[in-house]
């Protein structure tokens, strides 16, 4: 298995460009399900979890390809099934991103049950009250979702909870719907509207994404259009962080800092200065001291969920006591042992992580547990001193499109071995 070996203590100064967004560019790859002709989505990040999705659209008949250019062009003329099968669905919970395209333009679905994973057990009761709203008939069986529909039928539906992937999923449904739809309690994330914007340029009629409410006027068919992806304010945070914890000097361009205010406000709160562009961010920590902050992770605009494990990091090597809490995944603190095994003082109890910075870190043989907890680590390994060996990259694979090169080219000792 792929580990990272890091050697610490090197702040790190440079401009790292960055990647199109993750949690953008798999809506957008299903979106593609709706559309009629050619669709061409621009600015896609090289990651596993694109692979991934674009095997799934090429399993049921679906034309995929991939240029030097990082464009992904697809085409549904060929699509034969309409089945999203579980060894894909258990590698990549954001599978269930088709199941809302498929009914909606093929009256038809069947898609792996996601299971539970490693940061909580993530049902997607909301998606299916919401389809089963417009008018579709679903049931669980053998594990999977099947799920029928002659038309969906616009419907007003107002979700439990606020959920990214279940606004996308009925946001994706309701644009080929008859009728209007409303959309409450809907999710604002910059990924939200931007798929929000990839429909309408399709042809879709869609207002208020962003807000809490979207409204959706179902439309006959849309166009497969080109489109390019929005960045990747996670990878954007994630670089920022490199910089603040090891005390260097970063500009991130290709970046979109109106994405990033509340982020960018923790960041001023531990000490960092902080400039912006139409279209960068740079980050200054040389000379300064690292201040510990509190966060609580909420839904957009709040602090990200996703930023969490990154700040705590942070905090483990800052000035102060830190209080992190963690609400919207009930099991995302797997970083904290880890992170302690380097040396960091932390309290948990039970969401709420109680981080008293310390002077110095050390490298320890780590263990990665998903996504954010892996680049957590990596910040840590960065900052600490002696070598740090972080296992199972696979996880930071899914996101972060060649760190290893990105934070070598702004000084960083970090080999893949
Ligand atoms: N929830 C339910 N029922 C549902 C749907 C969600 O109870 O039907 C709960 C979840 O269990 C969770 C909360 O609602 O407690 C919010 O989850 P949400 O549905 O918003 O998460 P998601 O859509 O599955 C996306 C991102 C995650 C990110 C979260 C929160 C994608 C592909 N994934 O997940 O990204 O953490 O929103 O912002 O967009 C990551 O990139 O590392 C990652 C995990």
């Amino acid at each position: 298995m792929q580990k990272f070996e890091i050697e610490g203590g090197v702040p790190l100064e440079g401009e790292v460009v960055i990647s199109g967004a993750k949690n953008a560019v798999l809506p957008l790859q299903a979106a593609a399900l709706l559309a009629e002709g050619e669709m061409t989505i621009r600015n896609v990040p090289r990651l596993k979890d694109v692979a991934t999705m674009a095997l799934l659209l090429e399993g049921m008949g679906v034309t995929t390809s991939i240029d030097d250019d990082n464009n992904i062009t697809t085409n549904t003329a060929s699509i034969e099934t309409q089945c999203a099968p579980y060894e894909l669905v258990r590698t990549m919970r954001a599978s269930i991103l088709v199941l809302g395209p498929l009914l909606a333009r093929y009256g038809e679905a069947e898609v792996s049950l996601p299971g539970g994973c490693a940061i909580g057990s993530r049902p997607v009761n909301i998606h299916l009250t919401g389809l089963e709203a417009m008018g579709a008939e679903i049931i669980v069986a053998d594990g999977y979702i099947k799920a029928k529909a002659a038309r969906l039928k616009g419907a007003t539906i107002v979700m439990e909870m606020v959920t990214v992937t279940g606004t996308e999923n009925l946001l994706m449904a309701a644009v080929l719907a008859d009728g209007t739809s409303h959309l409450e309690n809907a999710a604002r994330e910059p990924e939200v509207v931007d798929l929000a914007n990839c429909l309408i340029a399709m042809g879709a009629k869609i207002t208020g994404a962003g807000t809490d409410t979207i409204i959706v006027e179902g439309v006959e068919r849309l166009q497969g259009v080109e489109y390019s992806v929005l960045p990747d304010r996670i990878e954007t945070g994630t670089y920022l962080a490199a910089a603040a914890i090891t005390g260097g000097k970063i500009k991130c361009t290709q970046a979109a800092p109106e994405t990033l205010d509340a982020v960018l406000q923790k960041f001023r709160d531990a000490g960092a200065k902080i400039e912006t562009g139409e279209d960068w961010i740079e980050l200054d920590m040389r000379g300064r001291t690292l201040k510990a902050v509190d966060i609580r992770t909420e839904a957009h605009p709040g602090f990200p969920t996703d930023m969490q494990a990154q700040f705590m990091a942070m905090n483990t090597l800052s000035q102060g006591i830190g209080v992190v809490v963690e609400n919207i995944f009930e099991n995302r603190m797997m970083h904290v042992a880890e992170l302690m095994r380097m040396g960091a003082n932390i309290r948990l109890e039970g969401n709420t992580a109680i981080v008293a910075g310390m002077p110095e870190l050390h490298g320890a043989p780590v263990m990665a547990t998903d996504l954010r907890a892996s680049a957590s680590l990596i910040l840590a390994g960065l900052a600490a001193k002696g070598i740090t060996i972080v296992d199972r990259i696979y996880h930071t694979d899914r996101g972060y499109e060649k760190i290893e090169d990105k934070l070598t080219a702004i000084g960083a000792r970090i080999k893949r071995v």
